[in-house]
């Protein structure tokens, strides 16, 4: 029994942080950012929203476009690196908010590859027979985890959500499968070192920042064009493809250089990419979801289409889904 996407959302906070309003509070320029990343503006959640706001703005979507209601929810997974609190879990604060009173929930972390690693447990979930109807969320509120002292990442990321719902499938329809990795040792190209169990918050934490987010950018990069390449021929051969048969790209958005490397690498033309992340930045683990939602409104995606979801994040984790959508 596969799992077939049956609703998708996505939300966005209203402020935007354009490059030129950066410009005024650190020493960059609209043309580094830009031409570095493909960045020209992301958004920035307000005081009083957390990762649960956002989170059930888009689920929201995501049933009403299922045409469910929350109490026909099963199970809720929020991926996220920026949980409200480290418990309860996200999620539990999700059911609460959406009144998803059947449903059980958990959170996931894995970076920016958080939704296709969620979107793997959730098809698991349906493919087994255990859940009907599950909600697959990527959240983040990326703006409290950023150092905006530091503009080699500060310019990189934004918040948002996206939200798919997952049901049994009734055609031939849904994912045709999920290839995840992960590389442990390289855990310190991208992290946030302190305010956790190994480094607790303390004076020096707050002083060094050591409670945002570090990263190699430049090692980073190239990883990530290798690794993407190399999971999505993996996946592609799982199910007996060629990029010929791939409808639309759907990438996680980091940065246009590596998207644009992955593709010409895979012979994918760049007008099958779904690319947004000049508006928003990189939203985590919200990025496919919320770049899939987008490209299914303005009438790109469309049922039937062959979907290549394909993921990296710190971890290392990195990952690959084919959907027929
Ligand atoms: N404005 C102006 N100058 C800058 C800025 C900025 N915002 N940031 C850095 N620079 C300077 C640097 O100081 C450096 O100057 P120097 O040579 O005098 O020291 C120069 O620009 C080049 O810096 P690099 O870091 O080498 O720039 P690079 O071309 O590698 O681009 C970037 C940096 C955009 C971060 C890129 O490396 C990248 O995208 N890496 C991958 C990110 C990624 O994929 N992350 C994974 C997901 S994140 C997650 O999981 C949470």
């Amino acid at each position: 029994m596969k799992a077939q996407i049956i609703g998708t959302g996505a939300y966005v906070p209203e402020k935007i942080l354009s490059n030129r309003d950066l410009e005024k509070t650190i020493e960059t320029s609209d043309e580094w950012i830009f031409g570095r990343t493909g960045i020209r503006a992301r958004h920035i959640a307000a005081k009083d929203e957390s990762t649960s706001d956002l989170a059930v703005k888009a689920a929201q979507k995501a049933l009403k476009n299922a045409g469910m209601t929350a109490s026909e929810v099963d199970l809720i997974i929020v991926a996220t690196s920026m949980p409200d609190m480290f418990f309860p879990s996200t999620a539990c604060i999700v059911q609460n908010k959406l009144g998803a009173s059947q449903a059980a929930g958990f959170d996931l972390s894995a970076a920016c590859s958080g939704f296709v690693y969620a979107l793997s447990v959730g098809e698991q979930y349906i493919r087994s027979g255990t859940y009907q109807r599950v909600l697959v969320i990527g959240a983040e509120v990326m703006s409290r985890l950023t150092d905006w002292a530091d503009r080699r990442t500060c310019v990189l990321f934004g918040d948002g959500a996206g939200a798919v719902v997952l049901a049994p499938s009734d055609a031939d329809r849904g994912i045709l499968s999920v290839h995840l990795h992960t590389d442990g040792a390289l855990w310190d190209l991208i992290c946030v070192p302190g305010g956790a169990s190994a480094l607790p918050p303390s004076e020096k934490v707050l002083v060094e920042h050591l409670n945002t987010i570090k990263m190699k950018g430049s090692e980073t990069f190239k990883i990530a064009v290798r690794n993407l390449e190399n999971v999505a021929l993996e996946a592609l051969k799982a199910n007996q493809m060629t990029v010929s048969d791939i409808s639309w790209l759907v990438p996680h958005q980091a940065n246009i250089r590596i998207l644009n490397a992955v593709s010409s690498r895979l012979g994918l033309p760049k007008e099958k990419m779904i690319v947004n992340l000049d508006r928003y930045g990189n939203t985590s683990a919200a990025s496919i979801p919320l770049a899939f939602d987008e490209a299914i409104n303005d009438g790109r995606i469309k049922r039937g289409d062959t979907l290549l979801f394909l993921a990296f994040g710190g971890g290392l984790t990195w990952g690959a889904a084919v959907v027929q959508y």
